[in-house]
């Protein structure tokens, strides 16, 4: 897979065993991206990473400038995406630390840029977003766990909630009925904005908690950090043999 980058999410602000040989910081008609657009090699490979929340891991889900990420991913003649997130688990079958690829997805967020067609704009614009994400992409995940043995869920549909605040009960209650498997915060308009810039997305997932009310646990960040570890060492293997494969 050709001219690769990595946006990593909550529990993947480094990935390890990409050798980091330079950074850019790039600025783009929208402001500044995440953090500098790091590069690196893995298995021979250039590939560009980009942390979401920054190299700290500081910026919230409704503060990140998605469309300073995307072009600038864009600009640096990226092709493909593959994108990290931390999610709940809602379907009975998204357990906690299970890697989940998922193919549909439904915003419930507000008042995030979501577009690169406002302004100055010849026509108005609309893209086809019926696949948010691209089929090729996923492919190469789903290739990749099958050679690893990682037994992904690969049909589910994600859920973007507004943030940064966890959901309630029967907030859950609401997405499972619209028919959402997982939930995060990131997702949109993430997807979209690369669809409009024609950009191949998909996103590889790790279950960090079951969604409130789908356990009798009281959420913590720590507990969701702690299950994050093994699902994002995970993560690291199936990006490698992407990589690997695609070379
Ligand atoms: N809800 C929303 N976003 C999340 C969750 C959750 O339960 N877990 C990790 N990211």
């Amino acid at each position: 897979m050709n001219k690769l980058a990595i946006i990593g999410g909550t529990g993947l602000t480094a990935l390890e065993g990409l050798e980091i040989t330079r950074q850019q910081n790039i600025e783009t008609p929208f402001g500044e991206p995440s953090s500098p657009l790091l590069f690196g090699e893995m298995a021979g490979q250039e590939i560009v990473f980009l942390p979401r929340h920054g190299g700290q891991h500081t910026i919230p889900p409704h503060r990140i400038n998605y469309r300073a990420n995307i072009w600038a991913l864009k600009s640096l003649n990226i092709e493909n995406i593959i994108a990290v997130a931390a999610v709940g688990g809602i379907r009975a079958d998204c357990y906690a630390e299970r890697i989940v690829i998922p193919d549909q997805i439904i915003d419930y967020t507000w008042g995030r840029p979501s577009t690169f067609f406002a302004e100055d704009l010849p026509e108005v614009t609309h893209i086809d977003f019926t696949y948010p994400y691209a089929p090729s992409v996923r492919e190469k995940i789903i290739e990749a766990c099958d050679h690893l043995s990682i037994n992904a869920c690969t049909e589910a549909t994600y859920a973007t909630t507004q943030g940064p605040r966890l959901e309630s009960k029967a907030e859950i209650d609401k997405l499972e009925r619209d028919g959402c498997d997982i939930v995060g915060m990131t997702g949109m308009p993430e997807a979209s904005l690369a669809q409009e810039l024609e950009l191949k997305y998909a996103a590889i997932t790790v279950v960090a908690n079951l969604a409130a009310g789908r356990s009798q646990e009281v959420l913590s960040m720590e507990m969701i950090q702690q299950c994050l570890k093994s699902g994002m060492q995970q993560v690291k293997n199936i990006i490698r043999q992407v990589v690997i494969t695609s070379s």
